[in-house]
């Protein structure tokens, strides 16, 4: 049996009812800033329980100019963790800013307990990630930021449809930021990005900054970007809305039968699952455990057609790019841990039962259970 990682071409088997959309968009031709874009940001607003959401170039530039369009300027000092996917950090460095990253905790999110102390003068944001698609602890998180004037900008990229207590994630800081790429349960057919924010003056902003501070047709307002979410992708979103819930159900419901099956006693000395709250609504864009022999596992898993993974091998902070912030191995402890121990398994709406089992199977086999 295979159970591969990747889904993309079931989820893209079956383009009609996009191609009917198309069809009948060619007769309108509004490319730019179009009706499918509207409908588009409305329906993504009401799925995030935010007033607007501003669909951009791809999740990376929407972290970017939400930074950007709260006053985030080179100079700045902007907190983060140090086990994400490249494009937080690197959001962050486009915007002038310089990262301080702050460990994990063993949830592989922010340890807001830690970031009280790196808050300095130049501190000027936050970007706490919604890592894997479990929210990050976000309440005390805010009331530090509203203790310092610092603003919030969530990474929440792997995470649409992930609650706190009720809260859907990218609706409770000053912006939050999403990704339509291929590999995301809302994606569209190639790059895009969504911000979401409840503040009037900063979705005006962040309208202006996509479209080159255009006020209207022959009005520059301020000097901005060329980073809109095409209308032709706009119309998969809208055709791909439609199957999110479901999207995002499935995964759940295959991890949540790998935290039984991996959480039972009898992996107590070489697999761990991380702890998980009950008062977090986690989607799973990856689903992680912390094993031991993590590389020959990892072998032995591939060997069997089972397409594991890691994410990632190497922490942001010990990458060769960011040699001039000063870090070293040993700086975040955890995050270190992560690279190290974690795995990642295939864990996507299109697996069947039983290639959860049998993934399953193959793990306790290894370990000779
Ligand atoms: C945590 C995180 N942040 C940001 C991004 C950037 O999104 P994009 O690839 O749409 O630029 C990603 C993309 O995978 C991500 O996983």
């Amino acid at each position: 049996m295979r159970v591969p990682f990747s889904f993309l071409t079931e989820q893209f088997a079956n383009p009609e009812p996009v191609f009917d959309k198309i069809r009948e968009f060619l007769k309108r031709c509004d490319f730019t800033l179009g009706e499918d874009l509207t409908v588009f940001e409305g329906r993504y607003a009401k799925y995030c329980g935010t007033k607007h959401a501003i669909g951009v170039g791809s999740g990376t530039d929407a972290i970017f100019l939400s930074l950007r369009a709260l006053g985030v300027k080179p100079g700045d000092e902007v907190i983060s963790a140090p086990n994400s996917f490249i494009a937080t950090t690197g959001a962050i460095v486009q915007a002038g800013a310089r990262p301080v990253y702050v460990d994990v905790t063993e949830e592989m999110t922010l340890d807001v307990g830690k970031v009280e102390g790196a808050i300095t003068e130049k501190t000027r944001a936050i970007v706490p990630v919604h890592w894997a698609g479990n929210p990050c602890d976000m309440e005390p998180l805010l009331a530090l930021a509203k203790k310092y004037q610092l603003v919030v900008v969530e990474d929440a990229c792997q995470a649409l449809g992930a609650k706190l207590n009720g809260r859907p994630v990218g609706s409770m800081g000053d912006a939050g930021a999403f990704s339509t790429h291929p590999l995301k349960p809302l994606h569209v057919w190639g790059d895009g990005g969504v911000i979401v924010t409840n503040s009037d003056t900063l979705a005006v902003k962040l309208r202006l900054l996509r479209n080159h501070g255009l006020a209207g047709r022959d009005t520059v307002d301020s000097y901005g970007y060329n980073s809109r979410f095409d209308n032709l992708q706009a119309i998969v979103g809208n055709v791909v809305m439609d199957s999110l819930d479901a999207t995002i159900d499935q995964r759940i419901a295959h991890a949540e039968k790998f935290d039984r099956a991996l959480g039972d006693r009898k992996f107590f000395s070489c697999l761990r699952v991380p702890k998980r709250d009950v008062q977090k609504k986690h989607v799973f864009h990856l689903y992680q455990v912390y094993v031991q022999k993590r590389e020959l596992l990892l072998g032995f898993l591939n060997r069997h057609g089972i397409e594991a993974k890691v994410h990632y091998p190497t922490p942001l902070h010990l990458q060769p790019a960011a040699l001039g912030w000063g870090y070293s191995k040993g700086s975040f402890p955890l995050a270190e841990n992560q690279s190290e121990f974690s795995i990642t398994l295939p864990c996507h709406q299109y697996l069947k039962t039983e290639q959860v089992e049998f993934t399953i199977q193959k793990i306790s086999e290894f370990y000779g259970l």
